[in-house]
């Protein structure tokens, strides 16, 4: 590519800190703002939401593959009463944790978007994929 060449595709968005892992307690789930540089101004804003699966910290988009709305209606409340699955609040469709995978309700074979994560220094980072 030459140097006045500008380039077509979206850059891949960058790895973008959430929380310390230490600071994730068993049950305890971290929200945040995905932040999107690359998105079309006046694309609705996307949260994502981030927990630990026994001691592997998981993160998906916040958003119920049924009608793609918000999952939770209370901050940090995304598990069902017996805490073995992520349940959308709207119409209980029920997802496994480790792999986002919808197992009841409306959505029931359609999954969760789950989100590039690592870990850098104790530091959990997400990357979202436009
Ligand atoms: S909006 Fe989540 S199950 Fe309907």
């Amino acid at each position: 590519m030459g140097k006045d060449e500008v380039p077509t595709a979206k850059a891949t968005n960058r790895w973008q800190p959430v929380c310390q892992k230490g600071e994730l307690a068993s049950g305890q789930t971290v929200e945040f703002r995905i932040q999107r540089p690359h998105a079309d101004p006046g694309t609705m804003p996307l949260t994502g939401f981030v927990f630990l699966h026994g001691d592997e910290p998981r993160a998906y988009v916040n958003q119920c593959p049924h009608l793609g709305i918000e999952l939770n209606w209370m901050p940090g409340q995304f598990m069902d009463a017996d805490k073995l699955f992520i349940q959308c609040s709207t119409h209980g469709a029920l997802f496994k944790p480790g792999t986002g995978e919808c197992i009841a309700g409306p959505c029931q074979g359609d999954a969760l978007t789950a989100l590039d994560l690592r870990i850098e220094n104790g530091e959990i980072q997400i990357r979202f994929q436009e």
